[in-house]
């Protein structure tokens, strides 16, 4: 955990959703392990809001019984708990507010975050409401949880609402790949590295592929994931992000508007993907039953929830493969392919960087050489290199992969990415957070997509669950003599 400037001071973290998975599985662990590392002040404290009538007391139990089971460690558990309080609170009526307003009282020269890890229909309330109650200080920053709408004019409106109460310097809109490690090991390998530089771009990338894998389906989220679907849930948010780190110029510093203004350049110069390119340039997927790590699994319209599936739930896609284009001088010609599914074999984020063949080839069977940087399961960095296999006769090569594991070259645990994400909220710095004109020129590419979707009377491509996707996403390659990365996938 790298050292705040002046040491960390005592803040007001609070958190709307507190009773929420997200706040469950993530946040709380994650404050848990910044807190064992020396992160929170003392006197920092977490305050969780919901509906829930819990006091404080039940609030530490529910904790207690929920987040500690799943923890690396127990070190600091009861110093951690005693920072916890609950307030119930409904944002709808004023009096909702009575008991944050009380508990704040006094401490209004603290640093202060609203981490809203709710639906953002909830933000545009919440923010007003807090502005209302007389909580918004100068020091105040507000955090939002993706999904920021389900299209472009809906994620105005909500920057709109949310603008009208917090600066954009306030704002932080958390997207928490941008957390992962090897996220960042991606920028110091692309700009703390000479070898890299010449070579990336069009002359010798031949594409790049970007997937986000997982194992898992979606019971209980069918609230959710009916509106969202595999496009707006992951590639809006998450893929797009990684390929415009791929695909950013170097920035003139390592800084928050630097690094932002790259990544925003790359959104605006991917290419249109519109009517009936959509069709040609995007595949949509849905899982059906299956065998998942050798047990069986419903398909999407069966999986357990208390809602039952509707028109929406058999149109929405659980797996989306997109190919990108960006159009500048670096990367023209060179497609970008982005997939991510549901119920696919295993869970595994990664980014490949297929490079081009050499151009004269004086040995027979020599493969193109390929970077993978792995995000997860296990984080780290992949090249493959041609090599001749020992032995007298005949030159025979074979590909060697030239490997950086993070877990084997450094012994620290490796944390997770809402670690990094609250402690840069914490101390203030937002350059791993997405601006507002960034989120807004991802909507502006992926809206003609759904729109072509929406419009079609085409229902997604069924794929059996354990497969890795519908038959079009391997045709989307394949017509340009390009294949998935497929290995252990
Ligand atoms: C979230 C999506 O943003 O990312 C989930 O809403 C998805 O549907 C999750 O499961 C994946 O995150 P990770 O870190 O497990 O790859």
């Amino acid at each position: 955990m790298p050292d705040l400037p002046n040491g960390p001071a005592p803040a007001d973290l609070i958190i709307f959703g507190g009773t929420g998975d997200l706040a469950m599985r993530k946040l709380l662990p994650a404050l848990y392990h910044c807190d064992v590392d020396g992160g929170l002040a003392p006197g920092t404290r977490i305050i969780a809001l919901s509906r829930s009538g819990l006091d404080d007391a039940d609030y530490r139990g529910k904790v207690d019984a929920e987040v500690r089971p799943a923890l690396h460690g127990s070190e600091g558990w009861d110093a951690f708990l005693r920072r916890l309080r609950h307030v119930p609170v409904d944002v709808t009526t004023p009096e909702g507010w009575a008991g944050l307003a009380g508990l704040l009282a006094g401490h209004e020269d603290r640093d202060r975050v609203f981490y809203l890890a709710s639906p953002p229909l909830a933000f545009g309330p919440f923010c007003r409401g807090a502005r209302e109650a007389g909580l918004v200080t100068p020091g105040s920053r507000v955090v939002l949880e993706k999904p920021l709408g389900r299209d472009l004019a809906g994620a105005q409106a909500i920057n709109d609402e949310v603008g009208a109460i917090f600066d954009e310097s306030q704002i932080f809109r958390i997207d928490h790949y941008l957390g992962k490690e090897t996220v960042q090991n991606l920028l110091v390998l692309r700009f703390a590295n000479s070898f890299l530089e010449p070579i990336w771009n069009s002359r010798w990338i031949d594409h790049v592929q970007i997937t986000a894998a997982e194992s898992v389906g979606t019971p209980g989220r069918r609230g959710y994931y009916d509106q969202a679907g595999a496009l707006r849930d992951m590639v809006q948010n998450h893929l797009l992000q990684l390929l415009c780190l791929v695909a950013m110029e170097p920035p003139s510093r390592n800084d928050r508007e630097a690094v932002r203004d790259e990544k925003v350049k790359v959104l605006r110069s991917l290419r249109p993907v519109t009517g009936a390119d959509a069709d040609r340039f995007t595949v949509r997927g849905q899982y059906t039953h299956g065998l998942v790590d050798g047990a069986e699994v419903p398909g999407y319209l069966d999986e357990p929830d208390k809602n039952p599936p509707t028109d929406a739930s058999r149109r929405v896609e659980t797996f989306a493969a997109v190919h990108a284009e960006v159009d500048n001088w670096r990367w023209a010609g060179v497609p970008f392919f982005l997939r991510s599914g549901k119920r696919l074999p295993s869970r595994r984020s990664e980014i490949v960087v297929q490079f081009k063949n050499v151009p004269h080839a004086i040995f027979p069977g020599a493969t193109p050489n390929r970077l993978v940087l792995r995000l997860q399961p296990d984080e780290g960095i992949h090249l493959s290199l041609m090599a001749k296999e020992p032995g007298a006769g005949d030159i025979a090569l074979r590909p060697v992969p030239l490997s950086l594991s993070f877990s084997d070259a450094f012994s620290a645990r490796v944390p997770d990415a809402y670690e990094r994400l609250l402690m840069d909220v914490l101390s203030g710095n937002p350059t791993l957070f997405m601006r507002r004109d960034e989120v807004e020129a991802a909507w502006r590419w992926i809206d003609p997509i759904v729109r072509r979707w929406e419009g079609s009377a085409a229902l997604p491509e069924p794929y059996p669950a354990g497969t890795s996707g519908p038959a079009g996403a391997h045709d989307l390659l394949a017509r340009g003599g390009r294949a998935w990365h497929e290995e252990e996938l």
